[in-house]
């Protein structure tokens, strides 16, 4: 929990202030797509303008999770300027919640506007996988808040509605380009567990009951601190394996990154288009 706003702010303002100076009188832009599990390989579509790993910049934690690179890039993707997260913090990773959701504070708060969260998920209501997932809500009943202790105003209102944390305006483009290409999205809402381990049947069961279509351990502390501060979000789940219960066999990390590494082309020709017609 944040206990000392001024404190926040400042190393809000110093990583933020670090990065504009990267930028040296460059554009700062107004896109960021965070690359989960199977999207770093977009990255290599990046045309690389700078990157600065994330042990470099102020405040940034490192990031630990298998596949993911620990990089802050800027460039140009399909003619337009972003920044590409690759690789993001997870409150597995031992991180307090309001660490892994830093970076949304710190590039939204620089001029990013727009927020592109992808991950790995587990399906729920998913056939079979891969398939893709664009997320039209989510539930983080279990998860620790992100927002609690002292509201800070410069971001956002104290109680933030909740109503429509994913832009519907993007999900439908999303939904375009995904037709357009012939690739396979359907609607969903992501249930949010804080890992790092798999759920047990039971908990996707009653996650069914509740109304989730997919599962994963990302995303949504990051959602609630971009809604919070007004940025648009796009989310977008790569099912990569079935959920527990719902999987012929025990879960493996090896199915996940195998299996989002068979989707990588789609997924990232679907960010690619959707970031061309943006
Ligand atoms: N559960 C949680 N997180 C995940 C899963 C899952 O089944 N697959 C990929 N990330």
């Amino acid at each position: 929990m944040i206990e000392d706003k001024e404190k926040h702010l400042e190393s809000v303002r110093r990583a933020g202030d670090y990065i504009k100076g990267l930028l040296g009188g460059r554009k700062i832009p107004e896109i960021c797509i965070v690359l989960g599990s199977g999207l770093g390989p977009l990255a290599g579509s990046c045309e690389e303008y700078f990157s600065v790993p994330y042990s470099d910049i102020p405040g940034f934690p490192r990031s630990t999770a298998p596949g993911h690179a620990g990089k802050l890039i800027v460039g140009s993707l399909s003619g337009k300027d972003v920044f590409m997260m690759s690789g993001r913090f997870h409150y597995y990773e031992g991180y307090p919640v309001e660490t892994v959701a830093f970076y949304v504070r710190v590039l939204g708060s620089i001029g990013v506007k727009t927020l592109f969260l992808t991950n790995a998920a587990g399906g729920i209501k998913t056939e079979s996988v891969p398939a893709f997932v664009a997320i039209e809500d989510h539930i983080s009943f279990f998860a620790d808040p992100v927002l609690r202790g002292p509201n800070i105003e410069e971001f956002g209102t104290r109680f933030p509605d909740q109503s429509n944390v994913y832009d519907k305006e993007l999900i439908s483009l999303l939904e375009e380009c995904a037709k357009d290409l012939g690739i396979k999205l359907s609607r969903g809402v992501y249930a949010y567990t804080k890992g790092p381990q798999y759920e047990t049947p039971a908990e996707i069961r009653a996650l069914s009951i509740m109304g989730a279509d997919c599962v994963g351990m990302s995303t949504v502390p990051e959602a609630i601190c971009a809604s919070h501060m007004g940025l648009r979000i796009v989310g977008m789940s790569c099912v990569t394996n079935l959920a527990a219960g719902i999987s012929k066999g025990p879960l493996s990390e090896k199915e996940v990154l195998d299996n989002a590494a068979a989707a990588s082309e789609q997924s990232c020709a679907l960010v690619k288009e959707f970031i061309r017609r943006l």
